[in-house]
C-alpha cells in the first residue's frame, strides 16, 4: 500500500463524517500521514546541523502553500483521489504539442476543443508556456518564471477559462515543472549575476576551475556538439556556473535546502495553473556528485519522492510523470523502491518500448524487444506509462547492451547500423532522419525527425510510388497501434495524426539551426486538416481515419486499461511481435509484423497462446474474422491484427 491510497482512505473517512473533517482538518491528517516519510528523506538529504531549521521553514511552508490553493482544486484534489488510480484508465488518449506550433496560443488552443474530441484525445501536455529569454530558450526548457505565462501565449485569465473549459469537456492537462534548471534571466540568476552570494548558492557556483574541472572527469555531455562541457564562465559574476544541458540553462543545486524549499513553492503556483499531471523535466539529473556520473543517484530518488510526498499533502489530485530518458533498468525506478515503493512518480516515459520500436522497425524483427521488455522487473501496481513513438526530442539508443550482445549483435556495431539506417547512410533505407550530436570521443550519438518522414513517407511521396506510400502508412498505423495498446497512457505527438513529414525551416532560423531537434517540431499544418474530409485517398486521412478508429476501439475494449496485465509471447516468428492483454476473463491479442513481407504462423501456436481460429475470433481493427492459409495465419508487411476471441 503506497501513500496515495492511504490518502484515498482518508478522504473517504472524511466525507462520510460530514461536516467534522474540514479541509484543514484534512490537511493536517495528511501530513501526519507523510511526516515521518518527509522527516527521513529531508535529514537524509540534508544532514548537516544547520539544516535542521530549514526542516521547521518546510513545515510552515506546506501550510502556508496549502493555504494558497484555490478552493476549486481542493475540490478537485477529493475527486481525483476518489477516483482511484484514473490514470491506468483505457479511456485516457493523450496528445502533446508546442501551444504556438499548434494554433497560435492559448485561445487558439481553445477553439481546437472540437479536433481533440474528434479524434478522441482527452489528455494534453502542453510544452512550457511560461516567460522565458527572446532567443535561444530550448523551446521554453529555460524558464524565466515557473508560473507567469509568457505573453505570446496569452494572459493567466485566457488560461484559466481554456482549463476551466477544457475540464468541461473531461480533458486531462499536464504541463512541465523544469525542475533541474532555470534560466540565466530567472530572478535568482539575475541575483547571483550581481553578486549576491545567497543566490550564488542557489546553483553551483565556482571561482576558478578546481571543482569544475574534477566534475567534469565523469559528467557526460548531454549536447556535446552545441553546448560542450558542463560549465559556462559567466564575466559578469566572474565565476563558473554548472550548465549540463545549454550555456543559458544553470543547473540548480539542491544540497542547498532553501533551493528545495523555493522549488516546492514553484511547483505548487504551477499546479495552481489547474493541471492534473505534472511532468518532471530532465529529474535523472537532480543531484551532483564529485566522481559520479550524476544521473540516476540515490539522492535524485529521495528528492523526487520528498517532492511528491510534500505535493501529495498540499495537493493529492495532482500526480507525477518522470522525463527520465534512462537505460531501461534505471526507468523504473523512478515509481520509486523499497520504502518509497510507489511513493515517488506515478507515470514514466516508457522510452525503452519507444526505443526498441525503433530497433524493430530498422532491423525488421522484434527479438531485442520481446527480449527486453520481458526481461526487465515489472513496474509496481499503481504506476502506468506514457507509451509514445515520437516527442518534441530526440531519439536516444537506450538499448541494455547485455540484451543487445544476447541478439548476437555487437553493441557498438548495431548503435551504428541504427544510426545509419535513419540517417541517410544506407541506400536502401526509406528513412529520412537527421544525426543529433554526435559524438565522435564516443561513437554515440541519436536521432531527429518525424514519424512519417523516419518511417519512410517523405521517401516515398518524393518518390510517388504508391506501394511504397502504402508501406510508410501501414507502419505509422502499426506503430500508434502498438502505443494505443501496449498498457499505459498513449501520447500522440501534434501533428503525427495527420503524417507530418519533417520541417527544415529551423536551418534559416538563428535560434535554431544550431539544435535540429527543430526537424520535428513543425507547425500544425491545418491546411491539410481542412481537406481530410475531402481528401479521401490522401495519405494524411487514411492516418488521421486509421487513428481516430483504433482510438475509438481502444476506449471501448476494458482489456486496455492498465492492470499491469500484459504478457508478452516469445513468438517462434522473430519478425511478429505478438502481446496480450486481459481484463477478468476477455482477452485482446496484439500482432504486429514488422517485416516488409508477408510473415505466417502455425495454427498450433495461436491456439497454444489461446486464440481461437476460423470464425471463432475477430480481429478488432476490421471487425473480420481471419482465414487460415493451410493452417498459417499470414500477416502482410506491416500489418497488424487486434484479435479477440468471440
Ligand atoms: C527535457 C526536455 C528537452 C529539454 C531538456 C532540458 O529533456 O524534453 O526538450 O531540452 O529537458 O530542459
Amino acid at each position: 500500500m503506497n501513500q496515495a491510497e492511504l490518502h484515498r482512505l482518508l478522504a473517504l473517512k472524511g466525507q462520510k463524517k460530514k461536516g467534522v473533517s474540514s479541509s484543514k482538518s484534512l490537511f493536517e491528517q495528511r501530513l501526519a500521514t507523510n511526516l515521518s516519510l518527509i522527516k527521513t528523506q529531508f535529514f537524509s538529504l540534508y544532514q548537516e546541523k544547520e539544516h535542521r531549521t530549514y526542516f521547521f521553514t518546510l513545515l510552515s511552508k506546506l501550510e502556508s502553500l496549502f493555504k494558497d490553493r484555490p478552493a476549486n482544486l481542493k475540490k478537485q484534489d477529493i475527486a481525483r483521489l476518489n477516483s482511484g488510480n484514473w490514470y491506468q484508465s483505457e479511456q485516457i488518449v493523450g496528445m502533446q504539442m508546442y501551444v504556438d506550433r499548434f494554433n497560435k496560443d492559448i485561445n487558439g488552443l481553445k477553439e481546437k476543443l472540437s479536433y481533440f474530441e474528434d479524434l478522441g484525445v482527452n489528455f494534453l501536455h502542453l510544452m512550457p508556456i511560461t516567460t522565458r529569454p527572446e532567443g535561444e530558450n530550448d523551446g521554453g526548457y529555460a524558464v524565466n518564471s515557473y508560473h507567469e505565462i509568457d505573453p505570446k501565449y496569452g494572459t493567466k485569465k485566457d488560461f484559466s477559462v481554456f482549463t476551466k473549459e477544457a475540464r468541461e469537456n473531461n480533458m486531462f492537462l499536464m504541463l512541465d515543472f523544469v525542475v533541474n534548471h532555470t534560466s540565466d534571466e530567472f530572478e535568482w540568476a539575475q541575483k547571483a549575476k550581481a553578486g549576491d552570494l545567497h543566490y550564488q548558492n542557489y546553483y553551483y557556483t565556482y571561482s576558478d576551475r578546481h571543482i569544475p574541472d574534477e566534475f567534469e572527469k565523469t559528467l557526460p555531455e548531454i549536447f556535446p556538439q552545441s553546448a560542450p562541457g558542463n560549465f559556462t564562465y559567466n564575466a559578469e559574476m566572474e565565476k563558473w556556473v554548472m550548465t549540463c544541458f545549454n550555456n543559458y540553462q544553470w543547473d540548480l543545486n539542491y544540497r542547498n535546502p532553501e533551493v528545495f524549499i523555493e522549488m516546492l513553492g514553484n511547483l505548487m503556483a504551477l499546479a495552481n495553473l489547474g493541471v492534473d499531471v505534472i511532468r518532471f523535466d530532465a529529474l535523472a539529473f537532480l543531484w551532483k556528485k564529485l566522481g559520479a556520473l550524476s544521473q540516476n543517484l540515490p539522492e535524485a530518488h529521495t528528492l523526487i519522492s520528498l517532492f511528491r510526498m510534500c505535493l501529495q499533502v498540499i495537493a493529492p489530485g495532482v500526480i507525477l510523470l518522470a522525463e527520465a530518458i534512462v537505460a531501461p533498468r534505471n526507468i523504473i525506478k523512478y515509481f520509486g523502491e523499497d520504502i518509497a515503493e510507489g511513493n515517488e512518480c506515478e507515470v514514466a516515459y516508457n522510452a525503452s518500448l519507444m526505443a526498441l520500436l525503433w530497433n524493430s522497425i530498422a532491423t525488421k524483427k522484434a527479438s531485442l524487444m520481446v527480449k527486453s521488455v520481458t526481461e526487465i522487473p515489472s513496474k509496481p501496481n499503481d504506476a502506468t506509462w506514457i507509451n509514445y513513438i515520437r516527442c518534441h526530442d530526440d531519439i536516444g539508443l537506450g538499448y541494455d547492451d547485455d540484451f543487445v550482445r544476447a541478439m548476437s549483435y555487437n553493441p557498438t556495431a548495431h548503435k551504428q547500423f541504427i544510426l545509419n539506417y535513419y540517417c541517410g547512410k544506407l541506400e536502401w533505407s526509406p528513412a529520412k532522419g537527421l544525426m543529433f550530436m554526435y559524438n565522435p570521443k564516443n561513437g554515440d550519438g541519436r536521432i531527429t525527425g518525424s514519424t512519417a518522414s523516419l518511417l519512410g513517407l517523405e521517401t516515398a511521396l518524393e518518390q510517388n510510388n504508391k506501394n511504397i506510400i502504402d508501406y510508410a502508412i501501414t507502419k505509422i498505423l502499426m506503430m500508434h497501434g502498438i502505443i494505443l495498446t501496449y498498457g499505459g497512457i498513449p501520447m500522440i505527438y501534434a501533428g503525427d495524426e495527420i503524417g507530418t513529414l519533417n520541417d527544415y525551416s529551423y536551418e534559416q532560423n538563428e535560434d535554431q539551426v544550431n539544435d535540429n531537434r527543430w526537424v520535428n517540431r513543425p507547425m500544425q499544418n491545418w491546411d491539410i486538416v481542412s481537406k481530410l474530409k475531402k481528401e479521401k485517398d490522401s495519405s494524411s486521412t487514411i492516418i488521421f481515419k486509421g487513428l481516430k478508429n483504433m482510438i475509438r476501439l481502444r476506449k471501448k475494449h476494458s482489456v486496455f486499461a492498465d492492470n499491469n496485465d500484459i504478457i508478452v509471447h516469445g513468438c517462434p516468428n522473430e519478425h511478429v511481435f505478438v502481446y496480450q492483454r486481459t481484463f477478468e476473463d476477455k482477452s485482446v491479442w496484439i500482432l504486429s509484423n514488422f517485416n516488409e513481407v508477408t510473415e505466417t504462423l502455425n495454427i498450433g501456436w495461436l491456439l497454444s497462446i489461446g486464440i481461437h481460429t476460423g470464425i471463432n475470433s475477430i480481429d478488432l481493427l476490421t471487425g473480420k474474422s481471419f482465414e487460415l492459409i493451410h493452417d498459417d495465419l499470414t500477416l502482410k508487411p506491416y500489418e497488424q491484427l487486434w484479435i479477440k476471441n468471440i
